[in-house]
């Protein structure tokens, strides 16, 4: 695939699409780490005179009384500060404001325009990648950088649509990510430890079994573990199941042999909340009445063993419910396990445990942390992300 530094950017009108979906609290935005992954690609495109037009999306723009929360202007103050650099901000997606901001640009100038998904009110024209939109947006550039990966398993018109009519390039993020997960799972140095937690079996099907073809250890944690329980016959109580992917666990785990391994012991609790009275017990001993929310100590030790003799490392999904600071060790406990594994290739596969090894001052302690959640878990699964299938399609 070409990147940005096979095009030419001097004087160009260039074209980047980002992806700045970053969570926000009462208009704040509380975790940046998506705008600062840009600004590489940003910074090069400026210091070579290109005249930069930014665009992303921004949450799910379902009404009309969601384009007050959900503007970019927040990210274009943020990327102000980051890049020390003032960033326009138009508050438009399409128009005559727009495309004379645009005009107006001098080389080494930038400019965000407003949330792609406004366009959503009407008729889902971003969402679902209306030719018009994707060829309107192509029209306002000279070339266009797709460095999006966090959107780039969606087949929306600012990402794939401009791509059908313009010359499209990757930027350097999602360069990065490709080559981060992509060796890991094409060619990763061995033992390769994948680690997988979060609530559904069902959400992680495919990532398990792609990745027991191709890792040496699948370690399994959070609520889904309790389904592959129910599998060997454990008793598990109120604990989260999936019952109608009994069965599927069960083959799984036939096939898997011992490729995969579940949590030994958990943490119980009478009720789902932070505060509920709670104990350690081994896996086949939840008593009724009570529900596993987080795996106990001997699991992190077990698990912390096989990591340690990892080369190549993938984490994606919490091992319990890590918002409730009582059930959090689990997920705190591998975090460490990971972040302390010395020479090896480590990379989180977004989202939730993200977020976790970032709040818990980890983040700068893994070889990668994906900005992409969806994006990262498709790649995972071996499927084709269409934003970056579509880079050549020009
Ligand atoms: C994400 O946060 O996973 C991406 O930005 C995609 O967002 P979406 O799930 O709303 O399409």
């Amino acid at each position: 695939k070409k990147t940005v530094e096979d095009i030419q950017i001097k004087d160009q009108t260039v074209l980047m699409r980002a992806d700045f979906n970053v969570p926000l609290k009462d208009g704040e935005i509380t975790d940046d780490n998506r705008i600062v992954q840009a600004l590489p690609t940003i910074k090069y495109i400026l210091s070579e005179g290109g005249k930069l037009v930014l665009f992303s999306h921004l949450g799910k723009v379902k009404e009309e009384a969601d384009k007050e929360k959900l503007t970019l202007r927040p990210v274009a103050e943020r990327l102000t500060e980051l890049l020390g650099q003032e960033v326009t901000f138009v508050p438009e997606t399409r128009g005559e404001k727009l495309e004379s901001a645009i005009k107006a640009l001098n080389p080494g100038e930038v400019l965000l325009f407003e949330n792609t998904r406004f366009e959503d009110l009407d008729g889902k024209k971003e969402s679902k990648n209306d030719p018009e939109l994707g060829k309107y947006w192509a029209s306002l550039g000279d070339v266009f950088v797709n460095d999006a990966f966090g959107t780039a398993h969606r087949s929306h018109a600012s990402n794939v649509g401009i791509s059908a009519n313009l010359e499209a390039v990757a930027g350097y993020l999602l360069e990065k990510e490709l080559k981060f997960l992509g060796d890991a799972v094409n060619d990763p140095e061995r033992p390769f430890v994948a680690i997988l937690g979060g609530a559904k079996v069902s959400d992680k099907i495919n990532v398990i079994k792609s990745l027991l073809s191709k890792a040496d250890k699948v370690l399994i944690g959070g609520g889904m573990a309790y389904t592959f329980y129910k599998a060997k016959g454990y008793n598990v109580g109120n604990s989260l199941l999936e019952e109608d992917r009994v069965e599927l666990a069960k083959n799984l785990m036939e096939e898997a042999g011992d490729k995969l391994l579940l949590p030994v012991d958990n943490v119980v609790a009478d009720d789902f909340s932070n505060d509920a009275n709670s104990k350690v017990v081994p896996a086949d001993e939840i008593p009724d009445g009570w529900e596993g929310l987080d795996v106990g100590p001997a699991t992190v030790e077990k698990y912390a063993k096989e990591l340690e003799k990892a080369k190549t490392v993938v984490w994606n999904g919490p091992m319990g419910v890590f918002e409730f600071e009582n059930f959090a060790k689990g997920t705190i406990g591998v975090c460490e396990a990971i972040a302390n594994i010395d020479g090896a290739t480590t990379i989180i596969g977004g989202g939730d445990s993200a977020a976790a090894a970032q709040s818990l001052g980890y983040g700068d302690k893994f070889s990668h942390i994906s900005t992409g959640g969806g994006a990262s878990l498709e790649f995972l699964e071996g499927n084709e992300l269409p934003a970056v299938a579509a880079l050549d399609n020009k």
